[in-house]
């Protein structure tokens, strides 16, 4: 089994050789890849050096599987080129997401949509997996009618130079900036770009890839994007309302028993999730959990997760995980 990190230089992709390396990953040989400004640089994967190659000398070692992280237009112009000479690719970014012809996938909810043929495989939007995580369970018992969602984002989410931004703001030092306004003390309701709609992308991520993963176009979904200056993860206020009524121990129980959901609701200690407890961690913390007393059937929620782990390379990795185990690679 050969697999190539494509984007192995960046935040998600950093993250991605942690997470091979934690989950002792099937692999007999690893190819890390980055942009030409990269290649010879050196990385390590279980304490051994491994040389950072281009894009095209990653091809023509012709990998099972490349797990990218390099952008859109990178995936674009470079994941069908993998494809051709027989590596499966399962990509981060936005490229691929809503493309009717390729899957949108997180293992725990639609992973057995997944089969041979498919040579590009997307993995959905961080704040998405978080969301869609929480609520499929809740989706299968009670039908979702429509959801109201405001996020609260990490700088991590739009990688190395957005973290760089928050760094010298704190120490008060000039640098390149990832965002239009400074963001240490701010709040920019504005991640990714607008659309002709008055939404930015991320917010129509939440729309369009909530009802893909979850095989459903008539659930409403309408969203608000925030970015925050934390590092652990992105934190998200879901307000949901289901065609049937639920009993709130249920929903308790339901969620406790969801694998890769952890409940941490305990209002007599304080307990709720907080990026600073899902940093590092691969599962969706959810907590909060109350009716929302001014409408019927409708249900609030706080869930908070790494958004590099969960949202980005642990997801990508389970989808890897899931095709070596189903003989699909
Ligand atoms: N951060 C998150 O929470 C998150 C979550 C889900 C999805 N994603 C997606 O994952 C992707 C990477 O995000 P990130 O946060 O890791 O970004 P990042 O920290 O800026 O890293 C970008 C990576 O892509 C590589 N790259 C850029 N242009 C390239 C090219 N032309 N050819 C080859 N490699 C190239 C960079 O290599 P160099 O170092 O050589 O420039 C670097 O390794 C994006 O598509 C993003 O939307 C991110």
């Amino acid at each position: 089994m050969k697999v190539a990190i494509v984007g192995a230089t960046g935040m998600v992709g950093n993250v991605m050789l942690k997470v091979l390396e934690e989950r002792n990953f099937p692999l007999d040989e690893l190819l890390l890849v980055a942009s030409e400004r990269s290649a010879g640089k050196v990385l390590q994967y279980k304490g051994k050096d491994i040389t950072v190659i281009s894009i095209p000398a990653a091809i023509e070692e012709r990998p099972d599987i490349a797990l990218f992280s390099a952008g859109g237009g990178t995936s674009l112009e470079w994941a069908p080129k993998f494809a051709e000479v027989g590596t499966t690719v399962i990509d981060n970014s936005s490229a691929w997401r809503m493309d009717g012809s390729k899957k949108l996938v997180v293992p725990e909810i639609n992973a057995a949509e997944l089969a041979a043929t498919d040579k590009i495989i997307a993995n959905p939007n961080c704040s998405t997996i978080q969301m869609v995580m929480a609520l499929a369970p809740l989706h299968e018992k009670y039908k979702i009618k429509r959801i109201v969602v405001s996020t609260y984002q990490s700088v991590s989410g739009t990688g190395v130079k957005a973290v760089e931004q928050l760094e010298n703001e704190i120490a008060g030092k000039e640098g390149d900036m990832a965002y239009p306004y400074p963001i240490h003390k701010n709040a920019i309701p504005h991640c990714d770009v607008f659309e002709d709609n008055g939404y930015t992308k991320e917010e129509m991520k939440l729309v369009n890839e909530t009802r893909k993963i979850l095989g459903d176009d008539s659930i409403a979904v309408t969203a608000t994007a925030v970015r925050i200056p934390t590092a652990g993860g992105h934190s998200e206020a879901i307000n949901v309302e289901f065609e049937s009524d639920f009993d709130l121990a249920e929903v308790k129980s339901l969620l406790d028993s969801t694998d890769g959901v952890t409940l941490q609701d305990n209002l007599d200690e304080n307990l709720y999730p907080m990026p600073m407890y899902a940093h590092g961690k691969d599962d969706v913390f959810v907590g909060r959990i109350r009716r929302d007393v001014s409408q019927a059937n409708t249900l609030n929620l706080w869930v908070v997760s790494d958004n590099l782990r969960k949202g980005a390379a642990t997801n990508t990795v389970q989808i890897a995980e899931y095709l070596i185990k189903n003989d699909l690679v």
